[in-house]
């Protein structure tokens, strides 16, 4: 039988955990999220971020601006919630609208409050691997988790991931390869892209392409792993992801599910990061 890698289990025997670490802390914790133009999906993960936050007890609050917000505006608004000490996290929504295009607000945000894991500081720490204080990407952590939650080992496994995003793809290949795995990271340039799914392990896809990879992509011995990030939006509100979830499954060990996968691993992270920030915060101030 293939084993469907739901997100569910591993979300609720965590949230206890986080409202747990939420009523030890002095203050509950507090989220910005910066929502800049109309992005429909955008409006509806923000939400999701929201409504997560609320249920452990701790303050998000968004923050939406119209299509026409300018990088310095931007600045300025992030200096303002770096310099406020009641604010401990913090996230601008992407995609951003043309006129951010080059603009590093990944940098604009304290490394404390960066909650997404996007600072240069917290990226280092992966390529350093650094332990300690850091945030990291909340993708490429709620992927790891839910590998771990499932006994998928990924020391000495063969991982390709497809896409190179500074979200998932990039982050992951040296989140991975700290833990022990050898990782191809393929692309849109990648050529004969079935040879390095089929010669893989554990393929995880962040593609953002609906039912982008079928049968052919890989083996038909039940032996791979596949986790599926894609999140691409279909009529009628629904939502569907890279792999063509019914056309593979029964020729694989193992797959997640678009929904009920990866998309709320990612906002069990952003939670763990932000009850994280918190702790940073409240020691920061003791010390
Ligand atoms: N858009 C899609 N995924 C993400 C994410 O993890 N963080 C932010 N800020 N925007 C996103």
């Amino acid at each position: 039988m293939t084993q469907i890698l739901y997100s569910k289990p591993i979300v609720d025997s965590e949230l206890g955990e986080l409202k747990d670490a939420i009523k030890t802390l002095k203050n509950a914790p507090k989220l910005k999220v910066i929502l800049i133009g109309n992005n429909p999906s955008s409006k509806i993960y923000v939400k999701r971020k929201k409504e997560f936050c609320e249920s452990i007890g701790a303050i998000c609050e968004i923050i939406q601006k119209n299509d026409d917000f300018q990088p310095l505006e931007l600045e300025s608004l992030l200096c303002n919630i770096n310099k406020d000490d009641e604010i401990n996290g913090c996230l601008v929504q992407l995609p951003l609208p043309p006129q951010f295009d080059g603009f590093n607000f990944q940098e604009l945000i304290s490394p404390l409050k960066d909650v997404d894991g996007f600072h240069k500081d917290n990226i280092f720490s992966i390529y350093k691997k650094s332990s300690g204080d850091f945030l990291l990407p909340c993708t490429p952590l709620g992927i790891i988790k839910l590998l771990q939650h499932y006994n998928i080992n990924v020391s000495g496994k063969n991982i390709t991931i497809i896409g190179r995003s500074l979200i998932v793809g990039k982050p992951l290949s040296m989140m991975l390869t700290n833990l022990d795995a050898t990782v191809t990271l393929c692309h849109s340039r990648t050529r004969d892209l079935a040879n390095f799914t089929k010669a893989a392990d554990i393929i995880i896809s962040a593609v953002g392409s609906p039912n982008f990879l079928t049968c052919d992509y890989f083996k038909d011995d039940k032996s791979q792993v596949l986790i599926d990030v894609g999140i691409s939006s279909l009529k009628q509100n629904k939502i569907t992801g890279d792999i063509d979830f019914n056309g593979v499954k029964n020729q694989v060990a193992s797959i997640t599910p678009v929904p009920g996968g990866v998309g709320p691993m990612t906002i069990l992270s952003l939670a763990k990061n932000l009850v994280k920030s918190a702790y940073i915060q409240e020691n920061l101030k003791k010390a």
